[in-house]
């Protein structure tokens, strides 16, 4: 089997409730984070990951992923008649080269591991890598690469991107039961999706990043509906473990929850932060903003004690 990671699978056919009436007739997936859309900023980070196929499980109303990743004919010729140069490159410069993105309707969001298995045929006997794009994580290095190296020392295994959480949140989590601690490095005996605080085996949860091995389609088949009702990847890869061993993996930088408004909104600050020029003027809003909700705190004890 290669044991090379080469290809990438895109979930992105989920609804994208917590963001109505926003994903209405828009993608979630495409929702910037300062200029780019959720899954340009996956994107990139799979291309530095070294992946060299892409390939996007879409469903109804995602047909602007696609078209992101194709020319903009109208656009571009517009664009390139005034000689905005520039503005051209940042419409066509990155896009991947003909046939290199796969596009795949799931038809029926079913949940996250039926995206996956969506795959299967385009996958082929092969590892491959699982990227959330709503999971947006902004560290000294790619959190995928990061993980590629840890693979390449583990080759064989699941590797899923960890993270502790607060106990309260293991409802929204893959959470893992660990065998072995190694710091960097933890070993699950088993995995549980969404778990109640009161029966999660740990606080290390599975954030968006993943590399499995092809025998997850198997198991992704003969996996019914887990938690919500939906087909849980977490729920294949705890099945799994008897025959692969599945690896978590505290990869280093922070992570922006971007599938909640309130993660996406910081994810916005955070990465405006780390642009030269916006870092700036964003920081002079936010302290504009902060000093003027401090004078609202104070005008309103002002009134109270008044009283
Ligand atoms: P989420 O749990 O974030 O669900 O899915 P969602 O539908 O996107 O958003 P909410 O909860 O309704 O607001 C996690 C990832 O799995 C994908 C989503 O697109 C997201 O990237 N997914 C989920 C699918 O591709 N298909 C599905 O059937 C479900």
């Amino acid at each position: 089997m290669n044991q090379q990671v080469r290809k990438v699978v895109f979930p992105v056919g989920g609804l994208g409730t917590r963001f109505l009436p926003a994903t209405k007739s828009m993608p979630k997936e495409m929702l910037p984070v300062v200029d780019k859309p959720l899954i340009h900023h996956a994107f990139e980070e799979a291309l530095a990951a070294g992946i060299e196929q892409f390939i996007f499980i879409t469903g109804r109303n995602k047909d602007a992923i696609n078209n992101h990743f194709d020319h903009a004919y109208e656009l571009q010729s517009l664009l390139n008649e005034i000689g905005r140069e520039k503005e051209l490159a940042y419409t066509r410069d990155w896009m991947p080269a003909p046939g290199n993105a796969i596009f795949i309707r799931q038809q029926e969001p079913l949940g996250l591991g039926h995206a996956v298995w969506c795959a299967r045929h385009v996958v082929g006997n092969e590892p491959f890598a699982v990227m959330l794009a709503d999971d947006l994580v902004l560290g000294p290095r790619p959190c995928l690469a990061q993980m590629m190296e840890v693979y390449a020392e583990k080759p064989g295994c699941n590797l899923l991107g960890v993270e502790e959480i607060p106990l309260e949140r293991s409802v929204r989590y893959g959470i893992l039961d660990i065998a072995e601690d190694y710091g960097k490095l933890v070993r699950a005996s088993g995995l549980v999706e969404k778990p109640k605080p009161e029966v999660a085996p740990s606080t290390t949860a599975i954030m968006g990043r993943y590399i499995l091995q092809p025998g997850i389609f198997r198991h992704l088949e003969e996996t019914g509906k887990g938690s919500g009702g939906e087909i849980q990847l977490t729920d294949a890869i705890n099945r799994m473990t008897a025959e692969t061993p599945a690896y978590g993996f505290r990869f280093d930088g922070k992570r922006f929850d971007c599938g909640e408004r309130a993660g996406f909104i910081e994810a916005n600050v955070a990465y405006a932060l780390k642009v030269p020029g916006l870092r700036e003027q964003v920081l002079e809003k936010l302290r504009a903003m902060l000093d003027a909700e401090d004078h609202a705190g104070d005008t309103e004890r002002q009134a109270l004690l008044a009283r």
